[in-house]
């Protein structure tokens, strides 16, 4: 064999490895909090409910430690992280207070989100773009005390440059424009989502193939394996529509569903 010959081959094995890799799935269980916080009572638990998804095959963990406190408490992010085996991501905004708690933490993951007081659910990716200094420092503190620091963002080419320029190891693509379209049936609109999200991953992987490539947010058993099909995803953060399986069916058996979906196998 010619010396080209091996590195074809070489490259061939690899772009089969990477294209027959499945996406791993990240459980988001805030809402279990949500259920506990609605009565101030102090069930369900958000840290048996994170046992329970690993058990079932989660390949990690997400929480969002919201600046209001809505959800997951203080107490919740430290128990959690103490007792995970697989990875804990831990979802924030960029401020001083969550800088200090996730340094004290350390999570596998932090995902870097923006906020706003009065939405019900993140809304829009963050401004990376807009605020590169600042993220820049942010991301070098983290990652400082080991952690890898992953950003949600829009699938959009400023975003993701701005992503790679301020030293992210991950991006996490905002599906809920796709995901929303799948609500109101518009199929037209659901299509060019799922585009604009295939794009951000060829543009992500051109711009630094070393930077992994989530994606999340209104994933649902219905619209999933679209977007797990598409080549060079790492991951899924999945949470309200397989919490709301999990009232039905189960926690573990919401999550075998959805890997199931995800992975269109019975
Ligand atoms: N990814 C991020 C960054 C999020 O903020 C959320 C919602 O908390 C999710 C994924 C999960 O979204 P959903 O609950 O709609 O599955």
């Amino acid at each position: 064999m010619t010396n080209t010959t091996v590195v074809q081959a070489a490259n061939l094995t690899e772009n089969l490895e990477s294209s027959l890799k499945k996406p791993l799935l990240g459980v988001n269980i805030d809402h279990v909090a949500t259920l506990r916080q609605a009565r101030g009572v102090s069930y369900p638990s958000p840290l048996a409910a994170a046992l329970l998804c690993e058990q079932a095959g989660a390949d990690g963990i997400t929480i969002h430690l919201r600046e209001d406190r809505r959800h997951i408490q203080d107490a919740d992010v430290y128990e959690i992280a103490e007792q995970l085996t697989t990875r804990m991501n831990l979802e924030m905004a960029a401020t001083t207070e969550m800088l200090e708690i996730a340094r004290k933490v350390k999570p596998f993951w932090v995902c870097l989100v923006p906020e706003k007081r009065a939405e019900l659910t993140t809304e829009g990716g963050l401004d990376v773009a807009g605020q590169m200094p600042w993220l820049t420092d942010y991301i070098a503190k983290l990652q400082a005390v080991g952690i890898k620091v992953s950003l949600f963002i829009d699938p959009e080419d400023k975003q993701i440059a701005a992503a790679v320029t301020c030293g992210a190891d991950a991006i996490e693509l905002h599906t809920g424009a796709y995901a929303e379209a799948g609500l109101v049936c518009n199929i037209d609109k659901m299509n060019a989502e799922l585009t604009r999200i295939k794009q951000a991953v060829r543009t992500a992987q051109d711009a630094d193939s070393n930077m992994l490539i989530n994606a999340g947010h209104g994933l649902t058993r219905d619209n999933v394996y679209a977007i797990a099909q598409i080549n060079g995803i790492y991951e899924l953060n999945i949470g309200h529509a397989l919490i709301a399986d999990a009232v039905f069916v189960g926690l573990e058996q919401a999550v075998i569903m959805m890997k199931n979906a995800m992975h269109q196998s019975a």
